[in-house]
This record gives structure tokens, sequence and C-alpha cells, in this order.
């Protein structure tokens, strides 16, 4: 499923909805709000991409003989990475249609190729390279214009400083040490115009800090989730014994940030890389910390937007998960596929009539590239979520040199009136960036903000409803 990666990274948008309520006399900064913000991930760029060559080489070489071969902008579900001129079209897109539209962006990582050519390993310098040249782009499309931009690590962003023969690329890619080393070094200079000043030292130490994206009212937490990663084999798994462990320390200084956000009456988003439902068991005492503090901060916190797996999906946290189960539970090696696993989760959900909300918080795991609509509803002054759209080019694979892959619209979480319409004034979407015809499919959800209430409806749903599982499993994939 890691494969499917780069292309499908790149063929979404997911944009989260949120009002604004300019009328509301709040220390607003000085940029209009929008109530938008956009979360992207997966990028993937491959430098080694070439058109014409065998996708069984990663796109990278050889003709190939059938008439698979890789296309101009790039080659969808196969194991090939994303050209650089996709990855630009894409930047140039958001920074022409959207960069005007939103009030921050969160990005969730994997801005390098992935190890899939034994011909052409990857280098920590390639790396780099590569996640520097996203970073400026990002820069000049975002940052340069006053909008926030909040990277989070990806495992592919990483590469363990001592290479270890006796290990597959694949573990090496994915061990990252407790810092400061030469990861977090690079990375603050990568990132130093996206990381605030007062958090840079502790950025050293664990790559995880926050933003107050809206000054007094909204901030962004980046956590390092290697820390927490099953495959990261040079942490220890927040062991309760191990109070020094990386990924205690991280947890330790989360519940300082959110005691601090909540003090302030403020809400935040909490992002990061790589978050999988139920981990490998050695790492089952990290699940159980972030599912205690995202429960009990569940008056802060407005939601949890993670990446990686290049599958558009969501699963609920929940008390249950606090009771260690180990016996249970598949190994890394031995994961049960992930919509059927959805779909026992979803159904064995207590009745509307009892459950208890205050028992759930929802993570939501974007497809490559996604923007989102946040409201302020003005009695609660809370900055609510209210909807998703998610974006991708549904034409890429028919795409050459003379005519390039569009963005269009996928689906909207929205219903059709909302979005044609608007709340107040205000637009889920702006119209420009509308298609002149929604269909029936691109707005099935219809939902009416991103509550559990919400969310546990949906997965209901899902469920009962034959026509919303299969548009929901179609969406997973991008129909792949
Ligand atoms: C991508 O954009 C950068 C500048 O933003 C440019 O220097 C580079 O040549 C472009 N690469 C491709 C392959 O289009
Ligand atoms: C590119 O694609 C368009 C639309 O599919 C087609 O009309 C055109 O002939 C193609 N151009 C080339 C050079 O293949």
């Amino acid at each position: 499923m890691r494969h499917l990666a780069g292309l499908l990274v790149l063929a979404s948008i997911h944009l989260h909805g949120v009002t604004a309520a300019p009328q509301v006399p709040l220390a607003l900064p000085k940029r209009p709000i929008h109530g938008r913000f956009l979360q992207i991930t997966d990028i993937h760029p491959d430098p080694w991409y070439k058109p014409k060559s065998a996708p069984s080489h990663a796109c990278h070489r050889k003709k190939s003989k059938k008439k698979n071969v890789a296309g101009y902008w790039g080659h969808p579900f196969e194991e090939c990475d994303t050209p650089l001129r996709l990855s630009n079209l894409t930047l140039d897109f958001l920074d022409k249609k959207w960069s005007s539209e939103i009030d921050f962006v969160v990005w969730t990582g994997d801005n390098a190729r992935h190890d899939n050519d034994r011909k052409i390993p990857r280098t920590p310098a390639e790396i780099y390279d590569l996640n520097r040249h996203v970073a400026d782009k990002m820069f000049s499309a975002f940052t340069s214009k006053g909008i926030p931009v909040i990277p989070s690590l990806g495992n592919n962003d990483v590469w363990h400083a001592h290479f270890c023969a006796a290990l597959s690329p694949t573990l090496v890619q994915n061990i990252m040490m407790p810092g400061p080393n030469s990861i977090t070094n690079e990375f603050a200079s990568i990132w130093k115009s996206f990381i605030p000043f007062p958090h840079l030292q502790i950025f050293q130490r664990g790559a995880y800090y926050a933003v107050e994206v809206i000054p007094d009212a909204v901030a962004v937490i980046s956590l390092n989730t290697m820390y927490f990663y099953d495959s990261n084999k040079a942490v220890g798994g927040c062991l309760f014994k191990e109070r020094d462990d990386a990924g205690n320390l991280q947890f330790d200084w989360l519940e300082v940030q959110l005691k601090g956000f909540r003090a302030r009456g403020m809400q935040v988003w909490i992002s990061g890389a790589t978050f999988r439902r139920l981990p490998d068991p050695t790492f089952r005492e990290c699940y159980v910390r972030y599912v205690e503090l995202s429960l009990r901060f569940q008056d802060t916190i407005l939601g949890h937007l993670y990446g990686h797996m290049n599958v558009d999906h969501f699963f609920f946290l929940e008390a249950d998960d606090l009771n260690i189960v180990v016996e249970d539970a598949p190994k890394a090696n031995q994961q049960p596929d992930l919509y059927k696993v959805l779909m026992q989760d979803f159904s064995a959900m207590p009745n509307a009539k009892e459950i208890d909300l205050d028992n759930y918080a929802i993570v939501s795991v974007a497809p490559s590239v996604v923007p989102n609509p946040y409201r302020r509803r003005v009695l609660l002054k809370l900055w609510t979520p209210l909807g998703f759209t998610q974006y991708f080019m549904a034409d890429l694979g028919a795409s050459n040199k003379t005519e390039p892959p569009n963005f269009e619209l996928e689906y909207s979480t929205f219903d059709s009136e909302v979005l044609e319409h608007g709340i107040d004034g205000w637009y889920p979407v702006p119209k420009k960036n509308l298609p002149k015809k929604l269909k029936k499919r691109q707005t099935a959800y219809g939902m009416g903000a991103l509550t559990v209430k919400e969310w546990v409806g949906l997965a209901r749903r899902v469920v009962e409803e034959e026509k919303v599982q299969s548009i929901f499993r179609s969406h997973m994939y991008v129909g792949g």
C-alpha cells in the first residue's frame, strides 16, 4: 500500500472549511481569516523519474515492452514516485488557486522518494535536497505571503546516519535516534522559516513544535511520529518505566502544550506523518498515551491530521483502547486489510442511544495531497471544523506534455446546498474552485460539521447503507 504512494498523494488535495466571524472583536491577525486550511501530504518527489521508462524499474530506466510506460506527468497505481514536474505543477496550482483562500497549511511529511530502486539507493544528501526543494516551493507559495506552513517529519524523510549493513534499507530508513542528532539539525535548518524561534531548542531534541496559526485562537501542534512509530527500532515504545524514552518525552511535552493552550482558551489541531490504528504491541503504550491525552483534552483538540498511508480514511480513538489487550494485536507485518478492520470497528460501535461521545476522538488520515474549512461559532467561540473537500487528478494517466493533468474535486463532506449557496455569505470552497455542476456522489456524506457525533453517524451509514459504503471504499483507494 505504501507504494501506491507518490502520485496518489499528489493526486489529491484536502481542504478543511471553517468560517470566520470577523464581526467578533477578538484579537484577530491582520490578515483576513478565510476559514479554510490546506492539508498536503506525501509528495514523494523523484528526481530520477523518466517518462517512457518501465514502471517495473520504478520509472527510472529501461523501455517498457508493454504499453504500460511511465507517463509524462507521472504514473498512477504503480511503484513509481512523483516526477519533479508534477510536484512543481501541484505547488504552482496551490499557489495560484488556493494561496489567497486559506489561513494555514498542514504538511504531513514524506518529501523524498521511496527507496524502491536497488540500483539507485537513496542517500541522506538526496533526502535533504528533495526536502529543501519542496520547502522552498512551500515558502514561496505560502510563507512569503504570511500563511503559516506546519511541516512534520515523515518516515521517508529520515535516514539513519550510521548505515548498518545488517539491516535492510527499509529498516534503516525508518530509524531515528533521540535528538539532538544530524536529522534534527538538518531539518531545523531546512524548516527554519516554519518553526517559531521559541520552539527551536526543543525541536533540536525531538523534531516537534507548535505554531499559533491564528494568534490567541488556534494552534497546530506538529508531532514527530518517528518516536512512536513501531518500525523505529531506535526508540523504546513509551514504556511506563522508561521515563526518558523519546516517545514519553514527546508526550510529556504534548501534555504541557495542551494544558497551556487550554489555559489560554485556545483550540489546537494535532498533526503528524504516520499514525496507525492499533500499532504493533511493542508500541501499544505510546498508543495508550496518545488516546488518553486525546480524550482528556477533547475540549481543546479540534482534530488529528495524519498522512503516510496514502489511503483516505478515518478511525476512532476509543476509551476502550486504554485497556491494552496485547494478545489479539496483529504484528506490523501481518496487518489485516485496512478496509475490513474499519468495517469491523464501525460495526462494533454502540448504538446511538448507548454511545458516550466523550469516549471517542477521530483521526483523519489524508491521502496524498489534501484543503479543510472550519467555522468560528460566535457563541461558543470555538473553531469547529465543518468539513473538508478532497481534490485529486482523475486524468493523470491520460495527460501528456501538451495536456497537463488537472485537479478536480473528488468529494466533499459538505452537502451540495452548502457548497453552492454557502453559510451566511461564507463558502466552504471558493466558487471559482467549485465545478460547474456537482455530482451526487461527490456530496454523498452531507455532514453538518466534523464533530464526534457526525463522524459516528457517518461510520454508521458506511456500515448500514450499501451506497455510502461503496463510495467510502472508492475514496479510500482513490478508485485504484
Ligand atoms: C521546479 O520548480 C523550480 C522552481 O520553483 C525550478 O527551479 C525547477 O527547475 C522546476 N523543476 C521542474 C522539473 O519543473
Ligand atoms: C495529448 O492528449 C490530448 C487529449 O487526450 C490529445 O488530444 C493530444 O493529441 C495528445 N497529444 C500528444 C502529443 O499526444
